[in-house]
């Protein structure tokens, strides 16, 4: 006959038996788990972490979001090539390579779409890389840890951005590119298997980066005298090879 003490652990066991198979077939019932807390940095605590202090662990952040870059040590850390970026927010210098100053902002004013668009490709490359720590009250963060407007601007700015390069993209593909080579004899050249070689602008590149910019694409013959196409200088109208 099973003891009393046995007979509460079989008890026990099976309400645990129970309760385990509840979890594995009503999931939706069990609550999710909490978020992890999300630490809020001043920019006088972030900078605290600026990779001077061997003792402390080396952050920065990006459009707010605060990373630990500690296992980066020899980029972030001081004399590293991307110490300007440990222990703040310099955002804008992802895109401009300004490290002087100024340079070294939070602010997107007046970048393009596209340059807004890489920034938040650089926030993503850290939360794949590097581990989320925090959020930095500011432009990005208010002081309860919400998206100000300047952060969905930003997003919102990046996501035309990706539009404009999907585009720009898909434009390009109609087109065939010439094939291009380099050596020390010849120099550059550019040609076509099929076609001639025109000099073109690149659709949409106005709009994305705010110049001009061309590219080589090849043109059957009864295409070759659509507006915009360039021969180039030196080149015969109907050579298939140019050597630039
Ligand atoms: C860099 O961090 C150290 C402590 O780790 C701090 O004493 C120093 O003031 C910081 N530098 C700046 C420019 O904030
Ligand atoms: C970097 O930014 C500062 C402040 O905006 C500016 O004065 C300086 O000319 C810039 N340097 C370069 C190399 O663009």
């Amino acid at each position: 006959m099973a003891s009393p003490p046995f007979l509460g652990i079989a008890a026990s066991l099976s309400l645990l038996l129970i309760s385990l198979l509840l979890v594995r077939f009503f999931p939706l019932n069990s609550p999710p788990p909490p978020p992890p807390p999300s630490r809020l940095f001043t920019a006088q605590q972030l900078a605290i972490y600026n990779g001077t202090d061997d003792g402390l662990p080396i952050f920065l952040a990006i459009l707010g979001s605060v990373f630990d870059v500690t296992k980066g040590k020899s980029h972030y850390g001081a004399g590293g090539g991307y110490n300007h970026f440990a222990g703040r927010d310099a955002s804008r210098a992802f895109v401009s390579g300004n490290f002087t100053g100024d340079g070294l902002t939070d602010s997107m004013h007046g970048l393009s779409s596209t340059e807004v668009k890489s920034v938040v490709d650089w926030r993503d490359f850290y939360f794949k890389t590097y581990i989320f720590v925090g959020k930095l009250v500011g432009r990005y963060y208010d002081s309860e840890g919400n998206p100000t407007k300047y952060l969905k601007g930003a997003e919102a700015k990046a996501a035309r951005g990706a539009q404009l390069m999907e585009k720009q993209k898909n434009e390009e593909a109609k087109l065939p590119s010439c094939n291009s080579r380099w050596s020390q004899d010849t120099g550059s050249e550019v040609w076509c298997d099929n076609g001639y070689p025109r000099l073109i602008q690149k659709p949409l590149e106005m709009a994305i980066t705010g110049k001009v910019s061309k590219r080589c694409a090849c043109f059957n013959e009864e295409e070759l005298n659509q507006p915009g196409l360039e021969v180039y200088s030196g080149c015969d109208h109907f050579a298939k090879l140019c050597r630039l």
